[in-house]
């Protein structure tokens, strides 16, 4: 492997005060990693430089037909100074599904892992470090050949950027409003759903924008096909505790396989509480939410970490979940992946991995 070449920025930024709510996305720290690709000659140049802006031919194919992927991970400052990745090789391995899908080159896994941890020691000055704080890191690759004509492209960019985060909703751990969408769908199977690729979110946006019109965070989508069964979130999974048992939409093709999703299962099955992966219908949950039997709905994504969700909007019924409240098992769930995240709590073996 190539070794990585690092070149210090000669003008570091001024780093955001304690007090600053770090609202999610909006602030980067000093380098950013980069890499490049060429057909027959494979990923070359790996590199840590100075956070720049790019420099780039309008006919990019990127620009055009959206060949990319991202991939969202977070890094933590321990109490005992310790730097831990929640789950990283788990972002690698979905980063090549996602790749394949997409005809973009794999990324080769120690290349990819060195290059996490070598840009998160370089800023390791911004991790932020406040309740609720983490740094979030963002891999992604871009189609750059110069061409209008569409096949996949011959040369491609792969960055890391950093940026220092508070909690991704408005609200932080308060309960948010989610807006039940049946008119827009986001992704049907055979398609790009369960990639993590610009083009499923682009889909999202009219629909995000609806629902904040009405007062809603964030829209849960149905199935494309026969409109009717929950998929996710638009930045998260979603799960709901019905009569003691946790149910989640299983993978079926469409929906994007979560890290903290596949975190949730695992502690659920830890702790002995009923888990389902299954086809939940629309019908299903309002139902619930009528009755009461539904007890607990939360979303789970590195961004929102696990987010309680107080209410269900659809059509024009509003379900209230839980009094509206976060509930005991959400609650429990947060502060044990949010533990061992911080390295506060020991988690199942591979989860911390530790930047030294
Ligand atoms: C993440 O949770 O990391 C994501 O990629 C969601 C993103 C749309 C903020």
């Amino acid at each position: 492997m190539e070794a990585i070449r690092i070149e210090k920025t000669k003008n570091p930024k001024e780093k955001p005060g304690q007090d600053n709510p770090l609202v999610f996305g909006t602030i980067f720290t000093d380098h950013m990693f980069e890499m490049d690709y060429e057909k027959g000659k494979g990923w070359y140049d790996p590199r840590i430089v100075p956070y720049h802006p790019l420099s780039l031919d309008p006919s990019a194919m990127v620009f055009h037909y959206g060949q990319t992927m991202f991939e969202g991970l977070k890094a933590y400052k321990a109490e005992d100074g310790r730097i831990l990745l929640f789950r990283p090789n788990k972002n690698i391995e979905r980063a090549n599904r996602s790749n394949r899908r997409l005809c973009i080159p794999e990324i080769p896994e120690d290349i990819f892992m060195e290059a996490l941890k070598e840009l998160v020691k370089t800023d390791a000055d911004w991790i932020p470090t406040k309740p609720g704080t983490s740094l979030y890191i963002r891999p992604f690759v871009i189609a750059t050949d110069p061409f209008l004509g569409v096949r996949p492209s011959d040369t491609y960019k792969f960055m890391i950027i950093l940026s220092p985060v508070g909690p991704y909703y408005e609200s932080g751990l308060d309960p948010v409003k989610i807006w039940i969408e049946d008119e827009y769908v986001r992704a049907v199977k055979g398609g790009i759903g369960e990639a993590k690729t610009g083009g499923n979110y682009a889909a999202s946006l009219a629909s995000q924008v609806k629902a904040h019109d009405e007062g809603y965070a964030q829209v849960l989508w149905l199935d494309g096909v026969h409109r009717k069964y929950i998929e996710e979130v638009g930045a998260m999974n979603i799960f709901f505790k019905i009569n003691g048992t946790v149910v989640t939409p299983a993978l079926n093709g469409s929906i994007l396989a979560g890290v903290t999703r596949d975190s949730v299962i695992a502690l659920c099955k830890e702790w002995n509480v009923p888990v389902e992966e299954r086809q939940i219908s629309v019908d299903e949950v309002i139902d619930a939410a009528r009755t009461g039997a539904m007890e607990e709905c939360f979303g789970s994504g590195t961004a929102a970490v696990v987010s309680p969700v107080g209410e269900l909007r659809f059509e024009q019924e509003k379900m209230e979940i839980h009094g509206g409240r976060i509930g005991e098992l959400t609650q429990k769930i947060y502060d044990t992946i949010t533990g061992i995240q911080l390295g506060k709590i020991k988690g199942p073996e591979g989860w911390s991995v530790e930047v030294k």
